[in-house]
């Protein structure tokens, strides 16, 4: 960890009129929010690997009232992010430089934070947090295989382990039919949320199929598109195997309504593929499936129960098993190139479909 710009805080006397520069130049403002104790509203503009902070005063007590009032709008602070904030603040102490506050502070969202006076910083207001130890891997999960998409943001510590340490931090429903113009946007007040910058991702985890046709061709599309132009890596992760994620046998059939009376199926041993993904007539599986299936669909268990089969429901994966999958598959350097990345439709009339499209 090392120290570094975290934002710069610029007074302003109305967010609106001064944030659409930055729109303008086709950067992503974050959602208005109201820090009480400072008397301010703000929005943060992710730029690369730091921040502008505009901050627009609630109150004519509120010290960005008082700055404006005596000197203008303009640049009011300059805030750096440092390894060990308490000991910084000690150090400073004993070498007399003189701090706004004697505590440390602590603001939205549980960071701390002191101000050092511009007395003691040749005449800038520098403000001072904490830096994160280790940086979470920032994974990106998509879903748009099925009539309605998902996308989600998610979280691995340095330290995780399994799939089950990977956070889903938000996941959101994409609805069915708008997924190309819903997909970008979403993306952006995904990240701006939860103060992500398009460049902190670290990869894209896609789900490449099975499932509908014109769903994966536009969310494959927009992951390509993302994925080359922040030169990030991609993660292809089959819903199937998603699904087999679920279940906790070594060996599993993992299966999914293909409709049609259909099922879309796949085997896996201990995570890897040992019988390739095909379409299957459901009463031809039910009849010959062996061992543990595991599936989305609860008629299917039924149905295998009522053979005396082993079958375990679990959730549809969405974009938070594929995320999860997702990271697996990156730390094991399974990931692909925008142009390796490709759809798999399993129906071979959505594959001639497409060779056509
Ligand atoms: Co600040």
């Amino acid at each position: 960890m090392m120290f570094s710009i975290d934002h710069l805080g610029i007074a302003v006397k109305s967010l609106a009129s001064s944030k659409s520069i930055y729109e303008k130049l086709g950067l992503t403002v974050s959602p208005e929010e109201v820090v009480e104790q400072e008397q301010v509203r703000l929005v943060m503009v992710p730029v690369g690997d730091t921040r502008l902070e505009l901050l627009e005063p609630t109150s004519e007590d509120s010290t960005i009232a008082k700055f404006i009032a005596k000197r203008g709008e303009g640049l009011h602070h300059v805030c750096m992010k440092v390894p060990d904030l308490a000991a910084a603040v000690e150090n400073l102490k004993r070498e007399g430089v003189r701090l706004v506050t004697d505590e440390i502070k602590t603001g939205a969202g549980g960071h701390r934070y002191v101000f050092v006076h511009p007395s003691s910083a040749g005449g800038v207001l520098l403000e001072l947090v904490e830096g994160h130890k280790a940086r979470a891997m920032v994974l990106i999960g998509i879903d748009t295989s099925g009539k309605e998409g998902s996308l989600a943001l998610a979280r691995a510590p340095q330290q995780a382990s399994s799939a089950d340490d990977v956070e889903i931090v938000e996941s959101i429903p994409l609805e069915g039919g708008t997924f190309s113009a819903q997909l970008i946007p979403q993306l952006a007040e995904l990240l701006a949320r939860h103060e992500v910058s398009k460049q902190d991702i670290d990869a894209f985890a896609v789900a490449s199929g099975p499932g509908s046709f014109t769903g994966l061709r536009v969310g494959l599309a927009a992951v390509k598109g993302l994925a080359e132009a922040l030169g990030k890596p991609i993660v292809s992760v089959s819903l199937l195997e998603a699904v087999a994620h679920g279940g906790s046998d070594m060996r599993t059939w993992a299966a999914l309504d293909a409709g049609r009376n259909e099922l879309y199926v796949a085997e896996y041993e201990a995570g890897v593929l040992t019988a390739d993904e095909r379409l299957i007539g459901r009463a031809e599986f039910v009849e010959s499936a062996q061992g543990k299936v595991v599936t989305t669909d609860v008629q299917l268990v039924q149905a295998l129960m009522g053979r005396g089969k082993a079958a375990d429901v679990v959730s549809h994966p969405g974009s938070a098993g594929v995320a999860r999958v997702g990271w697996e598959k990156l730390r094991a350097g399974l990931f692909v190139t925008p142009e390796e990345l490709e759809a798999n439709y399993i129906r071979r009339s959505d594959a001639e479909l497409f060779s056509k499209a």
